[in-house]
């Protein structure tokens, strides 16, 4: 490999693309247009460095935080992947069992090979506590929606992250070139199954809609009782926007660089968007975390949490539920260490003067 994850993650990376139908690895590794976006988000955390404090007395640092749904999680959630059989034949429920293990809340998709009640049901066979947040992209039906909603909050699901980056699915190149457009005989987005107004017994496709706002957003939590966040936001307006609407967290992201390859980093957008929501709900960051000091770089930045999304697949698809369980016990251990180095005794003690940009002056 040529990108910056070491050490395990980078094994296991290798490991995974030597197993995977390059095909399959292009879809997961893969980014919109030029991939210049997905470069970025790894490239904004080479150019930071980390200032320790020292003789702080802090102890051992803990490396847990309360999460809309997840008290006393890993700072370090699964973001919501897609098609998680085309990793490993064990799928979502493997990927759920890894994260339950380690105390990570997982994100699962609406874009899963396998049902939101089967992935829940897998954690919790794990960890009866074991916290599973479902990722919704609005349907233009709200009917469909709603069902959606149901199944989610029926499977046990502690909150719902609509991903609003999406108004139009990106252009990936490279799916393009391979012509992956279909998932292989046998498999199905199965959250799509049996859904109103849609052939029975077969899965609809998942809609994107340039038409959604900030009322469909609204609508969407006047049918809920679960906590709502948004993913994909990256302009601080929007982020202010999303906390006077009512949600319950902002996930900043540029989708993995799979939306709008022209969008900063991820940790480039961060401190503005933390100004913005001044510490009124939770703020999330993920893309390009892959190590313990991406994550403790994040959260001293201005993130409660990161989320990771390529490094798990490359676990999943390397060794399936043990695999992805490493790369989560691996990022939760530099995790602590990293604190722990900085003079922080948690998650929250780490600050944004502790941020250097290479070469001296502060991001
Ligand atoms: C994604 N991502 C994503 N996001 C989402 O909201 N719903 C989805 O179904 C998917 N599917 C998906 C598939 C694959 C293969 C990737 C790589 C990403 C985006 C994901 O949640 C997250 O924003 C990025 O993956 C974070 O970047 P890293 O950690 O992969 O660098």
């Amino acid at each position: 490999g040529t990108g910056p994850a070491t050490g395990l993650l980078a094994r296991l990376r290798d490991q995974a693309r030597a197993r995977l139908d390059p095909v399959h690895w292009d879809f997961f590794e893969g980014g919109a247009d030029g991939e210049r976006a997905v470069a970025e988000n790894e490239a904004a955390f080479r150019r930071l460095a980390l200032l320790p404090r020292v003789l702080r007395g802090s102890g051992p640092a803990r490396t847990t935080v309360d999460l809309p749904g997840a008290p006393d999680t890993l700072p370090v959630v699964v973001a919501p992947t897609a098609f998680h059989k085309l990793a490993h034949p064990a799928g979502e429920a493997a990927t759920a069992r890894a994260a339950a293990a380690a105390g990570a809340v997982l994100t699962t998709s609406m874009a899963s090979t396998t049902a939101v009640g089967e992935v829940a049901a897998a954690a919790r066979a794990v960890r009866p506590e074991a916290a599973v947040w479902f990722q919704l992209y609005l349907q233009p039906e709200p009917a469909v929606t709603r069902e959606l909603v149901r199944r989610a909050e029926a499977a046990g699901c502690t909150a719902l992250v609509v991903t609003v980056d999406s108004p139009v699915f990106g252009r990936r190149a490279r799916d393009d070139r391979n012509r992956f457009h279909d998932l292989p005989p046998g498999y199905a987005a199965e959250n799509m199954r049996d859904l109103p107004g849609g052939p029975p017994g077969s899965t609809r496709p998942i809609a994107m809609s340039p038409a959604l706002s900030w009322a469909d957003l609204a609508a969407l939590r006047a049918a809920t009782r679960l906590p709502v966040l948004v993913k994909g936001v990256l302009h601080p307006e929007d982020a202010r926007i999303a906390v006077a609407e009512g949600v319950a967290g902002v996930v900043v992201s540029n989708h993995g660089g799979r939306q709008l390859d022209a969008a900063p980093a991820a940790l480039e957008a961060l401190p503005a968007v933390a100004d913005a929501v001044a510490g009124r709900v939770p703020v999330l960051l993920d893309g390009g975390v892959r190590s313990g000091a991406d994550v403790v770089t994040a959260l001293a930045l201005g993130a409660t949490a990161v989320g990771v999304g390529r490094p798990v697949l490359w676990g999943l698809a390397a060794d399936g539920e043990r695999g992805a369980a490493r790369v989560l016990a691996e990022l939760r251990e530099q995790t602590a260490h990293v604190l722990t180095l900085c003079g922080s005794a948690d998650c929250a003690g780490v600050t944004r003067d502790q941020v250097v940009r290479r070469g001296g002056q502060a991001p």
